[in-house]
């Protein structure tokens, strides 16, 4: 059988809202995996391949910091094969992920940002989640930790959907499944309880489109958790980086706090509510053994932290909550 198998996803989504979303999804992940390859896929297949535990899958720790299983049942061998494997997937950028006993330290402490958003959302229990532009799924088990029903996150990043797969040969219980596309490519069905986008508003060219999108997957009465960048200064301000912000390539608009909120209710949502508004620091983002390359401390200004190294002002993330009106369809 395939390492990479979404045949159990398919079927959790008969009988649910998203049922014709299950009828063009194989041929979506086909075309994903089969018609654009990353070059290194093949590799990556190999690795999860190795990853195959040969003991039971036990517990899993889905409501802590570092997700993942406790160190039982694998031998020093067997922890350093895994270790090895681990590493070939390299860079680790959303975590920290702790399985059978080999810490990956990836480059975000990812459990900071859910730590800022827990206590301001709706309870999780029973619910079916979509997480757009999920990396490679930290989030995703952490929500299936506090009870969602159903978890899928998507992403076309091909490395961070096969990092996933490597972690989910731990933890092939959870309802969580991330698949190798954009939120884009999702169809809208109002068939999700919870949609989250983190990460995602700068990236796109027309984040007035993307929350649009997101709008049609939530059912009414259902809630949007949104995180991105921002910058200091009140409505109508918007920072449009000319060129590289913190040397990321595609970051087209940074809005100030109410400019965010007053696009989140163009979009059409309501009880728009700024939760969190957080500056990152080379603590929450920094290089580590598991992401080998430059980080935050390397993208500020040596002589002044509070800017870029392109001279603009240094990363600010904001979290709001919003809710689909329970009268839209
Ligand atoms: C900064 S990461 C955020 C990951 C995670 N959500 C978090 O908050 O830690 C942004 C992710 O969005 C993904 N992405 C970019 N454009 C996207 C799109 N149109 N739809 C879904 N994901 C997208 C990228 O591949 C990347 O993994």
């Amino acid at each position: 059988m395939d390492v990479v198998g979404y045949a159990p996803l398919y079927e959790v989504m008969q009988d649910t809202p998203l049922a014709p979303w299950a009828d063009v999804l194989p041929g979506q992940i086909q075309q994903a995996f089969g018609n654009r390859p990353h070059g290194d896929l093949p590799k990556w297949r190999e690795v999860v391949k190795a990853l195959v535990p040969p003991f039971p899958a036990g517990e899993c720790i889905l409501d802590a910091p570092c997700v993942g299983v406790p160190p039982v049942g694998a031998g020093d061998g067997q922890r350093a094969h895994i270790e090895q494997a681990l590493r070939r997937l390299h860079p680790w950028r959303k975590g920290p992920y702790c399985l059978q006993g080999v810490h990956i330290d990836t480059e975000w402490r990812s459990d900071w940002k859910w730590n800022r958003l827990q206590a301001h959302i709706e309870p999780l229990t029973g619910r079916r989640v979509l997480d757009v532009g999920c990396g490679n799924g930290y989030h995703c088990w952490r929500m299936a930790g506090e009870g969602a029903r159903l978890v899928i996150g998507v992403d076309p990043g091909q490395l961070y959907v096969m990092q996933y797969w490597a972690v989910r040969q731990f933890m092939p219980g959870p309802p969580v499944y991330v698949v190798p596309l954009t939120g884009e490519q999702v169809p809208g069905l109002a068939a999700f309880d919870t949609v989250f986008s983190m990460g995602v508003l700068y990236h796109r060219r027309r984040p007035l489109e993307h929350l649009r999108v997101l709008h049609t997957h939530l059912r009414p009465g259902g809630e949007l958790v949104l995180e991105t960048l921002v910058i200091e200064g009140g409505q109508g301000d918007l920072l449009k980086p000319a060129g590289r912000y913190a040397r990321m390539r595609n970051v087209w608009s940074i809005p100030s706090p109410p400019t965010l909120v007053a696009w989140i209710e163009a979009a059409g949502f309501c009880d728009v509510q700024l939760r969190d508004v957080t500056v990152t620091t080379p603590r929450e983002q920094r290089r580590t053994d598991w992401m080998r390359f430059h980080s935050l401390p390397e993208f500020l200004d040596p002589d002044d932290p509070t800017r870029t190294v392109e001279g603009y002002p240094a990363p600010i993330r904001a979290i709001c909550t919003a809710k689909k009106s329970l009268s839209v369809s």
